[in-house]
């Protein structure tokens, strides 16, 4: 048995065919190779045995006594994890092929077999099949995993999934949700509001870095007629307004300017905000939800952020874990994205290579899960259908190194003009290669990528041993 098959039982095969020649044949080819098989006359004991055994490939001749194997397809592939059917002819029309695709079966082989094609049929067949129950099961667990859209299964997007619901009862209080980049601080901010009483207000948010102080102020706020060159003569309401009833969240909230901290801590306090020139005090309506990606604890003790505020914002604070804290949710968000991307393209995407999810597995994402789904949408886009593969990931992904120590940049010969990604990660891995004396493992673990992904890279980029360099490696 081949490692490609590693499964729990023999796979297990059943041969319909009125020839007992051809039967007693593939029974012994098949079973050479590992595989359990049965053998049956006709289609109609195929059906019925194929329902008490659940075989997971049946080879089915087309030409049975009082019927036509292909009438057989659809009754076989009845029930929730159907067999794979590989028909067997004698007389392969294109006819006949393509109404048995049609129905659903996996490959046509014409008869006089070849036995290396059987065995090579019979093998793709049952590693699709595994596949396709791996993608099914992951499938599974996250439909059962994303009541609110917040995929992973860690232990710490549990502890997160967990807060969300419980701050979600309290509609009012103020939330600091803590991360880096990419984490999904907003996909929590918006989980927090949907799963609140809040929940059929409206959810409002604005960049707090993204605007220069005096737009922001008038953003959040609003502004009366004519408060300063360039406003509108009626005036206008701000976020606060627009949000009333619901949430607003202000993210990158460590990039709020020292005068607005102060403006936003008085709301905070009194429950009111006044519009830019405005005289009156307005009711907040909103439970604000602050996001950022900075230290903002750091922040005060640099004198940066209000420790006033910090306290006010830090009631109940979240923290969104980066990705490679948690490995254990990559494959769970990869099989997620890929599935969003597949409907969106309206591809038939059916999973990831063992190499491509190891790979994914492995890398460090800097940029968290943005940076996965970004990864997984290029994947998607490059490939045409079925299996994801290494070729359709960025072929940064596994470039990068996972740590250890700097190597100066002095070091490394850097092209005058070709400086993209693609020609970086050639010398990269050149040169790690080089250092270890050609020794695959070794580099690959400096790498931080495996090895059958370095052994593609050298394929890619055409990399072959070279005479020993200089000392100094330049
Ligand atoms: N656990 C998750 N499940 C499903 N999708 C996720 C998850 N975490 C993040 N995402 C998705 O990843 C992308 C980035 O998430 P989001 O914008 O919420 O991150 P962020 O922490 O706000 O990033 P930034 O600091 O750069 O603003 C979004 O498309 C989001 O839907
Ligand atoms: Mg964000």
């Amino acid at each position: 048995m081949t490692d490609l098959l590693p499964q729990m039982h023999p796979p297990r095969i059943l041969v319909v065919d009125d020839e007992e020649g051809i039967r007693e044949g593939l029974k012994a080819l098949l079973s050479q190779k590992g595989f359990w098989v049965e053998g049956s006359g006709d289609l109609e004991d195929a059906v019925r045995r194929n329902e008490s055994h659940s075989f997971d490939l049946v080879f089915l001749d087309i030409r049975l006594p009082g019927s036509n194997g292909l009438d057989g397809i659809v009754p076989l592939r009845k029930g929730s994890n159907p067999p794979e059917v590989v028909i067997l002819t004698g007389h392969g029309t294109v006819g006949s092929t393509v109404e048995a695709m049609r129905k659903g079966a996996f490959d046509v082989l014409e008869k006089p077999f070849d036995p290396d094609r059987l065995i090579g049929v019979a093998t793709r067949c049952l590693e699709t099949r595994r596949l396709k129950g791996q993608v099914d099961n992951l499938k599974g667990r996250v439909r059962e995993l994303t009541s609110t859209e917040l995929v992973g299964q860690s232990d710490s997007i549990r502890q997160t999934l967990q807060r969300i619901h419980q701050v979600a009862q309290a509609p009012d209080t103020t939330i600091l949700i803590e991360g880096e980049s990419g984490t999904g601080k907003e996909l929590v901010a918006r989980c927090i509001h949907e799963n609140s009483a809040r929940s059929q207000g409206p959810f409002v948010g604005i960049n707090c870095a993204a605007l220069t102080e005096n737009l922001l102020e008038a953003e959040l706020f609003g502004y009366e007629a004519g408060a300063f060159t360039g406003a509108t003569k009626e005036g206008k309401d701000g976020l606060f307004a627009a949000a009333s009833g619901g949430s607003l969240l202000l993210d990158e909230i460590g990039e709020l300017p020292m005068n607005l901290q102060a403006k936003l801590l008085r709301v905070l306090q009194e429950k009111s905000y006044r519009k830019v020139g405005g005289v009156k005090d307005h009711p907040s309506r909103v439970r604000i939800i602050a996001a950022t990606n900075r230290n903002l604890a750091q922040l005060v003790q640099e004198g940066k952020f209000r420790e006033d505020l910090y306290y006010r914002l830090h009631v109940i604070s979240i923290r969104t874990p980066p990705l490679r804290e948690r490995p254990e949710d990559i494959p769970l968000l990869a099989h997620y994205f890929l599935d969003f991307f597949g409907k969106q393209m309206g591809k038939a995407l059916t999973g990831f290579t063992e190499d491509a999810m190891e790979d994914l597995v492995e890398y460090t994402w800097p940029g968290n899960v943005r940076e996965l789904k970004n990864a997984v949408e290029h994947a998607a886009i490059l490939c045409p259908f079925g299996l994801i593969g290494d070729e359709h990931l960025p072929h940064w992904h596994g470039g990068l190194p996972g740590g250890g120590d700097v190597i100066p940049t002095e070091a490394l010969e850097l092209p005058r003009d070709d400086r993209s990604l693609k020609s970086m990660e050639r010398i990269l891995i050149e040169r790690v290669l080089d250092e270890m004396g050609w020794n695959i493992s070794r580099a690959a673990d400096k790498l931080g990528i495996n090895r059958t992904t370095l052994y593609n890279k050298i394929k890619l980029h055409k990399l072959g041993k070279r005479p020993m360099r200089n000392p100094l490696g330049v």
